[in-house]
């Protein structure tokens, strides 16, 4: 996704709200998880939505923004329950949806605008800031440790793999030579030795920020964002009740193929249906409003009913 958050700073513009409402129909007396709860938009319209009785558990990996969705959604009293983990962990929290298996799942995956334009957490390439990039604080692993002490194979391996990055080598040949002379710290550093490893007709000629990719590709690493979603995937089903929906908004093609296979895979064991053929995307007035939203997609798959009547 771009770096260009379109809010200003604890300001963060829900994707596509209209879109998730309609595909997972929230009802009362259900339940609903969030597993990206982030600042809290998606979650105060479910809950809304299914007033007044219908609950929501949202996760979070970053303490910073459920505190925030803490505060957005104290109005929903009890309705609400929020949990720090990881949503590939979500199989451990039944008891706490009370035995009940899930009529709407959501993941609204990447970062907030609340992380990107912090320059502190060292998300953006537009803010100087530590190489931090932890959307978890209390994991060890920063992009600093990633870009100072990964072998060169390594970085090339993330480089390509998650931010199909074509200068991928010269990019990691120049980190390498820097490192050499002093650990590389900054977010202003890093943004320094990626625009100049990247030829200067081809950053003249690009759309989108030399260092994008890089920084996507170092983001994506540090938190295990491929490793999460790849383990999510595989026991979603069991969370959802029948006729269960689980709608994913992704941002990057990266993570719209693994959804996108895994739906198809779970069409083809005839565990349900995938209700969006083609990814759903927002229409001009919202990229207009919102340039996060420019490269969402949203996917939705309906687990099957008794008798096999959703596939
Ligand atoms: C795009 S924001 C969600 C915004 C939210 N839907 C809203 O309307 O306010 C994504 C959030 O997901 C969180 N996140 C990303 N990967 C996660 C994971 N594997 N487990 C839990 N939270 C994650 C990020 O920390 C971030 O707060």
């Amino acid at each position: 996704m771009s770096q260009d958050s379109g809010a200003p700073d604890n300001l963060h513009q829900s994707v596509l709200v209209s879109e998730v409402l309609e595909w997972l129909r929230p009802c009362a007396g259900k339940v609903y998880i969030d597993g990206t709860v982030g600042l809290g938009g998606h979650a105060a319209r479910i809950l809304e939505s299914s007033a007044p009785d219908g609950r929501l558990i949202g996760f979070d990996k970053d303490e910073e923004a459920l505190s925030e969705a803490h505060r957005v959604l104290s109005r929903f009293g009890e309705r609400a329950m929020l949990i720090h983990d990881d949503f590939k962990n979500i199989p451990l929290y039944r008891e706490a949806m009370g035995g009940k298996k899930a009529h709407g799942i959501l993941l609204d995956l990447g970062v907030s605008s609340l992380q990107l334009n912090k320059a502190e957490r060292g998300f953006s390439f537009l803010r100087q800031g530590p190489l931090d990039m932890r959307m978890d604080r209390r994991s060890a692993l920063t992009a600093k440790e990633i870009v100072n002490r990964f072998p060169p194979e390594r970085l090339l391996e993330i480089l390509w793999t998650f931010g199909e990055e074509r200068f991928a080598r010269r990019i990691v040949s120049r980190i390498v030579e820097a490192r050499s002379k002093k650990p590389i710290e900054s977010t202003g550093e890093l943004e320094a030795i990626v625009r100049k490893a990247v030829p200067a007709r081809i950053r003249a000629g690009r759309r989108i920020h030399p260092a994008t990719r890089t920084f996507q590709a170092l983001r994506i690493a540090a938190n295990g964002e491929m490793t999460s979603l790849a383990a999510f995937l595989t026991e979603a089903p069991d969370l959802l009740e029948e006729e269960g929906r689980l709608a994913i908004l992704s941002f990057h093609s990266l993570e719209d193929r693994a959804v996108k296979m895994a739906f198809r895979e779970l069409r083809r064991q005839k565990a349900g249906r995938v209700l969006t053929p083609k990814p759903l995307s927002p229409s001009p007035e919202e990229t207009g409003s919102n340039p996060r939203s420019r490269s969402a997609k949203l996917r939705v798959f309906e687990k099957m009913s008794e008798g096999g009547g959703a596939a």
